[in-house]
């Protein structure tokens, strides 16, 4: 099948390379909106009119499922693409709370850009549960400039921005850039499990793609 993925630059990867992991044979179109990136940071309105864009260039490409490799893109923006595209199977990318509740941590933490962390899909995430929440700004674009080309830049944002933790047992790393610097985050929290919605997705993915076995590997 055709698998279109999106996010606002590198992060959706660590998403693409799970998928690509349980579904080695499908046809991958992934755009890196980089130019767009913040998109914790934008509007609603603005962000949705990316995000449409995004969608219909992958639509024009012939993708059958659409992933929305991105955090931010997911909480404020697939309920509006269900209802705009009600024919498109979209799966989106969710801060992984309820894997962390369910595995039973007791004290968590979540990352994520300042639009995931105020959407509503973030309140229902969390519901009653007792969880720490911790904007980032600026964090996925300091990560999407200096991924390859890093002289401290990426360092000297983290430790502008978290602080050093031993009492949390689980980080939820809540925008899919955050995978990226994984060990640099670890750092900050040492006792925790960092956990991703990446593998989530992947299964997601599976199961549509299971539930067309004629179109399976098939382009
Ligand atoms: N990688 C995205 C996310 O998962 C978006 C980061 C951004 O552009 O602000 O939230």
């Amino acid at each position: 099948m055709k698998i279109g993925m999106f996010d606002s630059g590198r992060g959706g990867t660590t998403v693409l390379e799970a998928v690509k992991k349980r579904l080695p044979f499908e046809e991958y179109y992934y755009i890196a909106d980089a130019s767009n990136c913040p998109y914790g940071e934008k509007s609603d309105e603005e962000l949705y009119r990316i995000v449409r864009g995004n969608v219909e260039k992958l639509l024009e490409w012939g993708a059958e499922i659409i992933v929305v490799a991105c955090n931010t893109a997911t909480t404020r923006c697939i309920a509006r693409l269900r209802e705009d595209y009600p024919e498109v199977p979209f799966v989106g990318t969710e801060p992984a709370i309820k894997l962390a509740l369910e595995s039973g941590f007791s004290k968590v933490l979540v990352l994520a850009t300042p639009n995931t962390i105020r959407s509503e899909r973030m309140k229902e995430l969390v519901g009653n549960a007792q969880v720490d929440l911790l904007a980032c700004p600026g964090l996925a674009e300091t990560i999407e400039k200096y991924y390859e080309k890093d002289n401290g830049e990426i360092s000297a944002k983290l430790s502008e921005l978290l602080e050093y933790d031993e009492s949390y047992d689980a980080v939820v790393l809540g925008c899919t850039h955050y995978p990226l610097v994984r060990e640099e985050i670890q750092k900050f929290y040492p006792k925790a499990v960092l956990l991703d919605g990446a593998e989530g997705v992947a299964k997601r993915v599976e199961e549509i793609v299971n539930k067309n076995p004629f179109m399976k590997g098939k382009s």
